[in-house]
């Protein structure tokens, strides 16, 4: 049977976050979605406000600072949402006795494996991203030893927010030709299937049959940007030798990316529960809808 008590999810106006509250809105589960304006995740007084006022059995936390180049020079504000929030909430949910679902990053890694990062495996983040976001996530570990869930995901692209899909489909109409890295390797990911793990934990959580702790929320396989691309471009009907392979060095930018970004998922199992499916079957699925979305003239 369904457990229909109450959901809250932050940071409820982003691209993940619209899915999540779209697969509990078709789970028949209750949720509550409370924008930046409405709880912001910095402010503990907040905090404890939103939780006390709603009682959620599950807090997903969605809120984050996202801009990965912009954290190069603005790591505090960054520290104050990516690692300062998920400990006001954890905290706020310890003492409601609710259960935290906290979304993370590949960018806690150093991206230099050359196979695929365990759970477990020691972190040691490049970027200034990804040390505000390991903040938040042991943050979130000690706080709630046995409740607090850290979901890592990576290569995210959804229908609710700028990402790479959007923008590939944008330049294939434009562009006779695309120059795409071929030196970082990932795993696309689709907001509605990351939805969907996030709330089968939180209710495998309820339920006691999930142990708590970390989680990869990333499509299972592997490939580069190139190859992502040269997929989008073959799901749009479009010749795929207009995509063509180049370097990092070619697209310099203040945040070092990851070379080698490919997440293990065998905690799933723990749980009971399926790592989500191949990322070129999640990525066929979702062409039919961000191309919708494209041809509405969204931005
Ligand atoms: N996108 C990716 O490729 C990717 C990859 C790896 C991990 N992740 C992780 O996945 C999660 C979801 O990412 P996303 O792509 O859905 O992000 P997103 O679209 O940028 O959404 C983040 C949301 O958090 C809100 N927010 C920012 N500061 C806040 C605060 N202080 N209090 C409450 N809300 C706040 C933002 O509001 P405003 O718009 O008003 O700022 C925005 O609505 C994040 O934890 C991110 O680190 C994403």
């Amino acid at each position: 049977m369904t457990d229909n008590r109450t959901w809250l999810i932050t940071g409820a106006g982003g691209m993940l976050a619209q899915d999540v509250l779209a697969r509990l809105a078709a789970a028949g589960i209750p949720a509550v979605a409370a924008t930046r304006a409405e709880l912001d995740i910095t402010d503990p007084a907040s905090v404890r406000e939103a939780l006390a006022a709603h009682h959620p059995a599950v807090v997903v936390n969605c809120a984050a600072w996202t801009a990965v180049d912009d954290a190069e020079s603005r790591e505090d504000e960054a520290l104050r949402i990516n690692g300062d929030g998920p400990r006001h909430l954890a905290e706020a949910c310890h003492e409601l006795d609710a259960v935290l679902l906290h979304v993370s990053t590949d960018y806690v890694f150093p991206g230099d494996a050359d196979k695929p990062y365990a759970e477990d495996a020691p972190t040691g983040p490049r970027s200034a991203y990804g040390r505000t976001k390991l903040a938040g996530e042991q943050a979130v570990l000690s706080t709630l030893p046995d409740s607090g869930f850290v979901v890592r995901t990576a290569w995210l692209y959804g229908a609710g927010g700028g990402n790479f899909v959007r923008t590939m489909i944008k330049l294939e109409a434009v562009k006779d030709t695309l120059d795409v890295v071929d030196d970082q390797r990932g795993q696309p990911t689709w907001t509605v299937d990351l939805a969907d793990r996030l709330v089968l934990l939180g209710q495998a959580a309820l339920a006691g049959t999930a142990p708590a702790g970390v989680y990869h929320g990333t499509s299972s396989g592997e490939t580069t940007w190139f190859g992502f691309a040269r997929e989008i471009f073959r799901l749009l009907g479009a010749d795929v030798a207009r995509v063509r392979p180049t370097t990092s060095a070619a697209f310099a930018r203040p945040a070092p990316r990851p070379a080698y970004s490919v997440l293990g998922h065998d905690r799933w199992q723990q749980a009971g529960i399926d790592p989500i499916r191949d990322w070129s079957e999640g990525l066929s699925s979702a062409m039919p809808v961000l191309r919708a979305e494209s041809q509405e003239g969204n931005p």
